[in-house]
């Protein structure tokens, strides 16, 4: 029988072998401990002489932090803490030396610690971050799939530009020329057209030659796509979503957030509904706070920031100025000018996490848009079908996993959110 430190409540009193990792050993008089991880939890294993073989206190010494080990003992409950136990050791071997293992508890500098992501992943912090993000994506398959939604994953390998021109990753395709996918949304329009409720949930590519907080060269998107939804269903569903992902962090991830040292009294307020602003209105916000800010431009992290900080949830900012918003976005015939799309901006300045909004319906209109955005007709032949045969209103959004795992873990920046991140001018590991 295998046995697992996250088990060892059913099996006080026994004996039982343990295999993991010394995260960190120590002694203090005629008592020995070794700190014990093996992926499921963290354990303290006591060694006493006279209760433990007299081998394994010779062992004991030669232990070093990151070495593989098996432990024998008995699973005892923690003298002092509630729901704590330990294992009060009988025998103990080295599998494999670890010998001047890298990362140390002292500080290191980000640069070291990317260099040498494989190993900083076996940190706490850094493991707590991916069973967030791993509880992330099991919530976002159950939201969707709860909901009567299909997945219907899109592509990778694209003939054609989603998000614009500027930042794709260009490949080759046998003879062809082709593009990482930078969003899987015209598919998922088609989809949508097969089975009214989509998603798609995968990897996207971005060429973005900058250095930020946020911005991954390679992130998870889960993009839902609603047939006859409009901009506003397109939003209840987004602060549904986004409610249930922070509320479900909060009951299933709460060692983990503990571990993170996450201000939770900043995610219990995230429950609808939450605010929605026109952009008139956020620039109005944002002049007060940032007179360089010119009306019709997209926000920057600091306008953002500014506008997150009035409230105490996310907020929808709606009715982008269609100039600076895709070409595939519905310009609003009530309000000309202005797209019909929202974003979502996450609380506490961690930006956007949300971009989505109603498609362009008609055929003669989107035509147009592909020609003035410079795009090439031949590669949206596909795509212009969906409103020659059977055209519908419908919508949907992207929201970034990572961005997620970001503010919700409270993390700084998203390097720390994907096992091995893509960043301009990190590719290693
Ligand atoms: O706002 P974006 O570009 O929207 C789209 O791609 C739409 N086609 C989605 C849709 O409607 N189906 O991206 C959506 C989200 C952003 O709000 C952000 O959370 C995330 O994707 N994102 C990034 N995350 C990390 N690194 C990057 N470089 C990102 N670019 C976008
Ligand atoms: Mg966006």
């Amino acid at each position: 029988m295998r046995y697992y430190i996250g088990d060892l409540k059913n099996h006080v009193g026994q004996i039982v072998e343990l295999k993991g990792w010394v995260y960190n050993s120590r002694s203090s008089g005629k008592v020995k401990f070794v700190e014990l991880r093996d992926g499921t939890g963290m354990v303290s294993c006591v060694f006493f002489r006279g209760e433990c073989k007299e081998s394994a206190l010779e062992i004991f010494e030669k232990l070093s932090q990151e070495c593989s080990v098996k432990i024998t003992g008995i699973v005892r409950k923690h003298p002092k803490h509630e729901n704590v136990y330990e294992i009060g050791a009988q025998n103990l071997e080295i599998i494999g030396a670890s010998v001047d293992y890298p990362i140390s508890p002292k500080e290191h500098g980000v640069d070291f610690l990317m260099e040498n992501r494989h190993l900083w992943i076996r940190s706490k912090k850094q493991m707590a971050a991916l069973r967030v993000r791993h509880e992330l994506i099991k919530a976002i398959r159950d939201f969707f799939d709860g909901r009567g939604f299909t997945l219907t994953d899109a592509p990778i390998f694209t003939p054609s530009a989603c998000e614009g021109t500027t930042n794709l990753f260009e490949t080759k395709y046998f003879d062809e020329k082709m593009y990482l996918s930078q969003s899987g949304q015209l598919y998922m329009e088609a989809t949508a057209a097969a089975l009214g409720k989509v998603y798609c949930f995968g990897p996207t590519f971005r060429a973005e030659k900058s250095k930020t907080r946020r911005h991954l060269i390679e992130f998870w998107m889960v993009e839902p796509e609603v047939a006859f939804n409009d901009m506003y269903d397109n939003m209840d569903l987004a602060e549904e979503f986004v409610e249930y992902l922070v509320q479900r962090s909060l009951a299933n991830c709460a060692e983990e957030l503990r571990v993170l040292e996450r201000d939770l009294s900043k995610l219990q307020p995230v429950k609808r509904p939450f605010p929605r602003l026109h952009y008139r209105e956020a620039v109005d916000m944002i002049l007060k706070e940032n007179p360089q800010f010119k009306a019709g431009d997209d926000f920057g992290a600091p306008d953002e920031a500014i506008v997150s900080a009035k409230f105490d949830r996310p907020v929808f900012v709606h009715h982008f100025p269609a100039a600076v918003k895709a070409f595939y976005m519905k310009e609003d015939p009530k309000d000309p000018g202005y797209a019909m799309g929202s974003d979502l901006l996450a609380s506490e300045g961690f930006g956007e996490i949300i971009g989505g909004g109603q498609r362009e319906d008609n055929l003669e209109i989107l035509h147009k848009k592909i020609h003035e955005h410079g795009l090439k007709e031949e590669d949206f032949k596909w795509y212009l079908d969906l409103r020659r045969y059977g055209t519908f209103q419908h919508s949907g959004f992207g929201l970034g996993l990572e961005r997620t795992v970001a503010w919700i873990c409270g993390l700084p920046h998203v390097r720390e959110t994907i096992p091995f991140p893509r960043l301009y001018g990190r590719s290693y590991p």
